[in-house]
């Protein structure tokens, strides 16, 4: 892409945002920001079978390259499994987004996927907490039912 379709790019994706929204019913959401500016941006995910990402959505507010940013992964990441997320990295969004236009912009071009692959972290952490984890909440008091 040139720096002119790059552009383009960006632009479609902030003022035509795919999968933009709250999700309801996510396995996992999480909150992320830039502290630099105070860009804002949340994924959603729904996680199905074997690890793979089934819905994405993301909501936020920020500068164009950061939510155009949310679109494109979001976009991207439809249907991967969550090991093949864990391998995305700047270069990714340098490639889709175009390196000459963002690469002074890196973090506003991040945001989103190192956001969602917080998302990932988190849902991981959970599920391995729900396996060992505790059997049952009675009152205040957490019960492990032993064997
Ligand atoms: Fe804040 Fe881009 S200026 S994320």
């Amino acid at each position: 892409m040139d720096r002119q379709s790059s552009i383009e790019h960006i632009l479609d994706h902030f003022e035509n945002p795919r999968h933009k929204g709250r999700m309801a019913d996510a396995d996992v959401q999480l909150g992320g920001g830039n502290p630099g500016c105070g860009d804002l941006i949340t994924l959603y995910l729904k996680i199905g079978d074997e690890g793979k990402i089934d819905a994405v959505s993301f909501d936020g507010e920020g500068c164009t390259i950061s939510q155009a940013g949310g679109s494109i992964i979001a976009e991207m990441v439809e249907g991967m499994t969550l090991a093949e997320v864990k391998e995305l990295d700047s270069r990714t969004m340098m490639d889709e987004m175009g390196e000459d236009v963002v690469k002074s912009r890196v973090r506003c071009a991040t945001l989103a996927l190192g956001t969602l692959q917080g998302a990932v972290k988190l849902y991981e952490q959970n599920q391995q907490r729900a396996t060992v984890g505790i059997d049952a909440v009675i009152g205040d008091e957490a019960i492990r039912f032993e064997n």
